[in-house]
């Protein structure tokens, strides 16, 4: 069949595949417990859900503009003052079908084919997929120091006269991990000295630990002209549990802006009427949801730390955000692909092999289950893996008997 290049060159999603299986598995009445999820568990906002109902009933859903109905720019705009003390006109802002997508039309609004854009390693599977798509070149960076917090000097070893844009993801998916200030200043000083795009993925910004206040990019930016190129992506999908509403946002320069605004009206013509109406109703609702889940999140990645460390072969980094802990399984198995399926063949535990990540030998464990799951998935694991666990381990009624250690 005479694909495209590019659309041969684009992989599977590995996470969405794995996502299948286990729920095929689950179907026919397999104990899965799914430690591989990038969603909160918890209700969306009731505020969203009542505006839902009540502009359904209306019976009149139309198109809306491309970058968003006026109400949902206006809560952006208010929601950026709060988070970021800035002052942003209507024509910065554009929301898209998910933060996802707003990442897709921005980098399809500033890259020629062949340029490159950099991101710290690990790294949010799609990046670089979607860099792929757009004929553009993937730069992964892992922080020569072997840690997740990527220094200044680990990125600008790789930039080359190609580099168009730069992504940083803090707290990061899958390590967890928040970039101190000091990086996120030099980071922001570095682009606007080079000139280079910075796209800042901020959509674990609220979901941090241990009193870490979010940080504000801004703060840091000299240029704060019509000609930044700092770009500032957010949504509702992980802090309001609604990541089925598909709704986020950018905020950028005009010129940017409205280019975004032209390549997504005839992508999609814009976002949904329904779920914009519910995303202005999270945003300017009362936020309790949002600290109840962040507490929720804080509690499951200390009962998952503890878990982990009882482990000899584990290496557990302390995630500072999100609702992932990246572990390093390497003592047992360093294909992270193996391993994955392994551990869902034996004893019905799903995670997400570290190398779609960028890091072979990690796995991501998520916490967004209840505490049930993550203390039996981690037992399970452990029983699996370990040769001085006992011989036998009952999942309900069934007993697992293990012949392979
Ligand atoms: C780092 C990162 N950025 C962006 C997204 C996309 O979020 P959305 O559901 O709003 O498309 C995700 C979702 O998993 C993510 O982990």
């Amino acid at each position: 069949m005479s694909l495209s290049l590019i659309g041969k060159s684009v992989s599977v999603s590995a996470t969405l595949k794995l996502n299948e299986t286990a729920a095929i598995l689950k179907q026919k009445g397999e104990p899965v417990i799914h430690l591989g999820g990038g969603e909160p568990k918890t209700k969306a906002p009731v505020e969203a859900l009542m505006a839902v109902a009540g502009f359904v009933n209306s019976g009149e859903i139309r198109y809306t503009p491309a970058d968003g109905i006026p109400a949902l720019k206006k809560a952006i705009i208010r929601y950026t003052e709060e988070f970021y003390n800035r002052k942003v006109e209507p024509e910065n802002v554009i929301a898209s079908s998910g933060a996802k997508q707003s990442i897709m039309v921005a980098l399809q609004a500033i890259l020629n084919p062949q340029e490159e854009v950099i991101f710290p390693a690990p790294y949010w599977v799609s990046y670089p997929e979607m860099v792929k798509l757009i004929g553009g070149v993937p730069v992964p960076v892992l922080a020569e120091d072997g840690s997740f917090y990527p220094r200044l000097q680990d990125i600008e070893q790789r930039v080359t006269s190609y580099t168009k844009c730069i992504i940083i993801n803090s707290p990061n998916n899958p390590t967890g991990a928040m970039y101190p200030e000091q990086f996120i200043a030099e980071i922001v000083e570095f682009c606007e000295k080079r000139g280079i795009w910075l796209i800042m993925d901020d959509i674990y910004h609220r979901l941090i630990f241990d009193g870490k206040k979010p940080l504000n990019c801004y703060n840091y930016a000299k240029d704060t002209s019509e000609n930044s190129k700092l770009i500032v992506i957010n949504g509702v999908s992980k802090q309001y549990a609604m990541t089925g509403f598909r709704i986020g946002w950018t905020i950028g320069n005009k010129r940017l802006i409205s280019a975004m605004t032209n390549i997504q009206a005839h992508q999609t013509s814009g976002p949904s009427a329904i779920t914009q109406i519910a995303a202005v109703a999270a945003i300017n609702g009362v936020q309790s949801s949002v600290e109840s889940l962040r507490l929720t999140l804080e509690n499951n990645r200390n009962i998952m730390m503890d878990r982990l460390n009882s482990f000899d072969g584990v290496k557990a980094y302390k995630p500072d955000g999100t609702f992932y802990c990246f572990a390093d399984f390497s003592y047992y198995q360093k294909d992270s692909t193996k391993l994955s399926k392994f551990l869902l063949d034996k004893v019905r535990v799903l995670t997400m092999p570290g190398i779609e990540f960028g890091l072979d030998g990690f796995l991501r464990l998520s916490t967004c289950g209840t505490v049930r799951e993550i203390t039996e998935g981690i037992e399970r694991i452990k029983w699996a893996l370990d040769p001085n666990a006992p011989n036998e381990l009952y999942i309900g009624e069934r007993k697992l008997v293990r012949d392979w250690l």
